[in-house]
């Protein structure tokens, strides 16, 4: 058996390392080096070109390395082989406490303190319980609803919202306009955590971000492109929007000259709120790999229509 590895860069050597630990049997072949295309049984890629899929005959599945499907959703051309899309129970605890530490850092007023830090001033805050602190998330997909649940489990009031009805304990469901409205005016704090796709391009713009209480933060996790960079900057500097946390752009490496990087009111990290990590990876893809040669189909199928 042959795996085709393309993992954008990123880490190929850990990946190589995590494919000989787990799949210890199979031969790996680092994309774009391939010497025998006949030879491919298994893709594991992320940001791959399209149409190269199509040139491998005896491939019989495929595995994103990621959770985001955006650079799929661009293929002109899918192949005839299945493709799986990782979904990481540690990627999605990390994603959760990056989202809690934010959470904790606006509920407990530690950016107000690191503001009066700067001048020496010695005030303490009233801070909301948890309980009184609303956040809000768009998205209830497999790290939505993690993220939703772990804010829940620390006492935090949570609003889901996804397009269709959902339903996850301790957690208020709304779905539609009309719980889209609600779960906006709601909120202290919004996480977005919506797949880009034709419909969420440019999602939170200047509507969606304007029916925020004044005052609320926003965070992204998602994709940059949900965001209106733009609509979020001017929401910001009139004072409706109090604070943004921003981990992915529309542009990434973010440039060094776009005005988010020196506005005072935004927190910026390089992607990093849930990375891939080959080795917790690895176990998964492993074992899917050894439930489809018996016949059972890993979970989380890539499809055009969800
Ligand atoms: C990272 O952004 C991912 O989609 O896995």
């Amino acid at each position: 058996m042959t795996i085709l590895l393309n993992a954008d860069g990123h880490e190929h050597g850990q990946w190589c390392a995590a494919i000989k630990t787990y799949l210890p049997a199979h031969d790996i072949v680092q994309y774009p080096y391939v010497p025998d295309v006949a030879a491919i049984d298994y893709a594991l890629i992320w940001n791959h070109p399209d149409g190269d899929l199509d040139n491998y005959p005896n491939l019989r599945a495929v595995f994103s390395l990621g959770s985001g499907v955006d650079y799929l959703d661009r293929f002109l051309t899918l192949p005839d082989a299945p493709i799986f899309r990782l979904v990481d129970p540690s990627m999605a605890q990390d994603m959760a406490h990056y989202v809690l530490y934010w959470t904790l850092h606006y509920q407990r007023a530690f950016e107000t303190y690191r503001l009066q830090q700067q001048r020496a001033q010695w005030a303490s805050r009233s801070a909301p319980r948890a309980s009184e602190f609303t956040v809000s998330l768009l998205g209830l997909g497999a790290i939505g609803s993690h993220i939703a649940k772990t804010l829940a489990a620390s006492g935090f009031t949570v609003l889901g919202w996804s397009r269709s009805p959902k339903a996850l304990d301790g957690v208020v469901c709304r779905h539609g306009e009309q719980g889209l409205t609600s779960v906006l005016s709601e909120a202290d704090l919004l996480v977005c955590c919506l797949p880009l796709t034709p419909k969420t391009d440019g999602f939170l713009d200047v509507s969606i971000l304007s029916s925020l209480r004044r005052g609320a933060v926003v965070v992204n996790v998602s994709r940059g492109a949900v965001m209106n960079e733009a609509d979020l900057l001017s929401g910001l500097d009139s004072g409706h929007i109090s604070g943004a946390v921003l981990d992915v752009f529309s542009v990434e490496p973010l440039p060094a000259e776009s005005s988010l990087w020196t506005h005072p009111n935004i927190h910026i990290t390089p992607h990093i709120s849930g990375a891939t990590g080959p080795g917790t990876a690895m176990q998964i893809i492993a074992r899917q790999i050894a439930d489809f040669e018996r016949g059972i189909l890993p979970l989380y199928p890539y499809s055009r229509d969800v």
